[in-house]
């Protein structure tokens, strides 16, 4: 395991540089609900190959506002729960699954995901939906999803294959499906997210993000380049999934 800490993941998982930007990102973000992940492309995966009833649970880890766990709950009438490290976004969540009349069906706790993987057992579906590596590598994160959900359950993870082996971070395809041999799953169905999806989704999200650091520079100019500094990494990241990376979303089965 790295000795990046929780908080150092926590920021790297919504693309922030550094630590100090934490208390900001609930702000910054505030015009968003989808923080990374596809409600959609998640539905329609698992519409497509799991039989889902009221009885199903699903555990969405990392799940920031829950756009994905609400969805789900909403559209497919299972139970789910969602865990999330930053308290505004588990309040965030809250509101709208009783928004969209699925509070009965939906949980939503603060809490941190690399200590849930050790306690929650059980589950038919777990959701990690562009997360990063806050559990560790791709064989890690692997490891420990299997271990929250039953034999024959499913794993859903956002992530990206790398387009060559520069970066170990991002293995490629076939590296990729070395782990999921490694490791007993199987890869039932993937979804690489098109370049003009992206790109798209990306330019409204940063005019979302643009205006709200614009708003805390003026609060706190002495901070400028804490949020230019954030601006520019999500530009960063949107080059390098056109370029290095290719998003991807994967339905996975556990099957020893
Ligand atoms: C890019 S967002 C994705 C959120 C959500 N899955 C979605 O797709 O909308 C990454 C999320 O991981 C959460 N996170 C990072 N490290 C965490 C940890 N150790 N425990 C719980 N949540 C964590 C962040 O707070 C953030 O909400």
């Amino acid at each position: 395991m790295s000795k990046r800490t929780v908080e150092e993941k926590l920021a790297q998982s919504l693309t922030a540089e550094s630590i100090e930007l934490i208390p900001y990102l609930p702000y910054l973000l505030q015009d968003l609900w989808e923080l990374g992940s596809s409600p959609e492309d998640m539905l329609e995966m698992i519409t497509k190959h799991l039989r889902v009833s009221a009885e199903t649970q699903a555990l969405d880890l990392g799940c920031g506002k829950g756009a994905v766990s609400v969805n789900l709950a909403k559209e497919l009438g299972c139970k789910v729960k969602g865990i999330d490290l930053i308290p505004e976004f588990i309040a965030f969540a809250v509101d709208k699954a009783q928004e969209f009349g699925v509070g009965e069906l939906c949980e939503f706790a603060v809490g941190d995901i690399t200590a849930a993987v050790q306690t929650e057992k059980g589950y038919d579906l777990v959701i990690l939906g562009a997360v990063g590596d806050v559990l560790g590598n791709t064989e890690e994160t692997i490891t420990l999803l299997k271990n929250t959900v039953k034999k024959g359950g499913y794993i859903i993870i956002d992530d990206a294959y790398g387009n060559d082996e520069t970066d170990p971070r991002y293995p490629t395809r076939e590296g990729w499906l070395t782990v999921f041999n490694r490791t007993g799953v199987r890869l039932i169905d993937e979804k690489v997210i098109e370049d003009e999806e992206l790109v798209s989704l990306n330019n409204q999200q940063q005019a979302l993000i643009g205006k709200r650091a614009n708003e805390l520079k003026r609060k706190f100019p002495e901070k400028a380049h804490l949020f230019d500094g954030y601006l520019r990494s999500q530009q960063a990241e949107c080059a390098a999934l056109e370029k290095e990376i290719s998003g991807v979303t994967l339905l996975l089965q556990v099957i020893d």
